[in-house]
């Protein structure tokens, strides 16, 4: 999970990364109101989950709470790369001398953690790292060891951080560092990290990503979920425990197993071509037990993608018998009723295939076809979403 500036920001004040006092705000008058309190020079800042804020006219520095309301009128409403402002954080204006760059992320590739940092900041870091690529330190952290004062001491200098500047920003690393490791992040990045007239290091601009794999252990981080802007069937099969990802497609898939449900996509996509170039709508792996309600509940989400023509189901039984699977289906289609909707190719193979067909046969429900193989099943359920 992404997080917002400002909840980055919360999250280095917990952990005692020096950062200048925020007031999250989502009407003008909410700013103007929180640029009063903050007093004197204040930065409205939009917050939004993408990058290149400023260069898009989401970041506006606010001389009085006048300005402030203006900036705020010019920044709630803006369409930053496809996501609309409804949030601003209104941010202590600093007297910036100098911008640095610092973060530490998970390098899948190496099973470690890595750390960037530079002396020159103020750039985006991606052209940094392509012009300049001498300009950015590149130093690996042993998560075992973590990032210990004479480490970020190290990664100040290959960062070509001079002498005295070395001592006030190592210990902001190592606070960072602690963010990373105590939240279980996956990503914490600082850019601008600034120096101030009066000699203060202070991170102005946060991006954190906490790792949602992690989330048992952090009770909290529950707090962070933006609903509202969390896709609707997403949310839902998130609740449900189930592994859903929306694709372009028309066709509805659900399968149980995920090597399973990726060659299903291939054969819906492969079948798809003869009707017109139908495509798979989802992804969706129900997992080893198709009880009624996990099907219901699966159906559910796919049936709710305006997208979808069709659904296929297709379930190879194990474990899980292909009976339970049919009465699944067969109850799920009774829990929404008038709520399924759009036509279902079924197919089943494996464990007490026989009998589970016999179930769907009987119940002789009028959305449901059953096919025999996969390729039939991809085939009948391409026609459909192609009708
Ligand atoms: N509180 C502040 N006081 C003074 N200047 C600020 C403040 N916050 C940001 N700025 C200035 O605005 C610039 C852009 O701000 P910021 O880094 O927060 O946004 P961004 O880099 O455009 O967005 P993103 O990091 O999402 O790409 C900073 O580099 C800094 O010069
Ligand atoms: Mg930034």
């Amino acid at each position: 999970m992404d997080l917002y500036e400002y909840q980055a920001r919360d999250l280095f004040e917990k952990y005692d990364v020096p950062v200048l006092k925020g007031i999250i705000a989502d009407t003008p008058d909410e700013v103007r109101a929180a640029s009063e309190t903050l007093g004197g020079v204040t930065v409205v800042k939009a917050q939004v989950k993408v990058g290149g804020r400023g260069k898009a006219g989401g970041v506006k520095v606010a001389k009085t709470p006048d300005d402030a309301f203006a900036a705020a009128q010019s920044i709630l409403g803006l369409d930053i790369k496809g996501h609309v402002v409804k949030r601003v954080m209104v941010a202590e204006g600093a007297d910036i001398t100098q911008e640095f760059y610092f973060s530490v992320l998970l390098d899948r590739a190496n099973r470690s953690y890595l750390s960037l940092a530079s002396y020159e900041g103020g750039m985006e870091i991606e052209q940094l790292a392509e012009e300049r690529p001498e300009a950015l330190a590149r130093v690996e952290v042993d998560p075992a060891e973590g990032l210990p004062l004479e480490k970020a001491r190290e990664i100040a200098v290959a960062a070509k951080f001079p002498a005295e500047l070395i001592e006030k920003v190592a210990p902001v690393f190592v606070k960072l560092f602690d963010v990373y490791k105590g939240e279980d992040a996956t990503l914490v990045e600082v850019n601008p990290l600034v120096l101030t007239g009066s000699g203060d290091i202070i991170a102005l601009d946060g991006k954190v990503s906490l790792d949602d794999n992690a989330a048992f252990r952090h009770p909290d981080h529950e707090a962070l979920v933006d609903a509202a802007s969390e896709d609707p069937l997403e949310a839902k099969a998130k609740a449900n425990d189930l592994n859903y990802v929306k694709l372009d497609g028309e066709v509805g898939i659900i399968g149980n197993g995920a090597g399973l449900v990726m060659s299903t996509l291939d054969v819906v996509a492969y079948a798809g071509e003869a009707h017109g170039g139908v495509k798979p709508a989802n992804f969706l792996d129900i997992g080893g037990g198709a009880s009624a309600e996990v099907m219901a509940a699966g159906l559910d989400v796919i049936l709710g993608d305006p997208q979808v023509k069709s659904v296929f189901v297709n379930v190879f039984g194990g474990i899980t018998s292909c009976v339970a699977v049919a009465n699944g289906i067969v109850a799920a289609l009774g829990i929404l009723g008038d709520a399924a909707t759009k036509p279902l190719v079924v197919r089943l193979d494996g464990n007490q295939v026989e009998e589970g067909r016999a179930i769907l046969t009987a119940a002789a429900h009028p959305l449901v076809t059953l096919a025999t193989t996969m390729d039939d099943g991809a085939d009948k359920a391409a026609e459909l979403a192609a009708a």
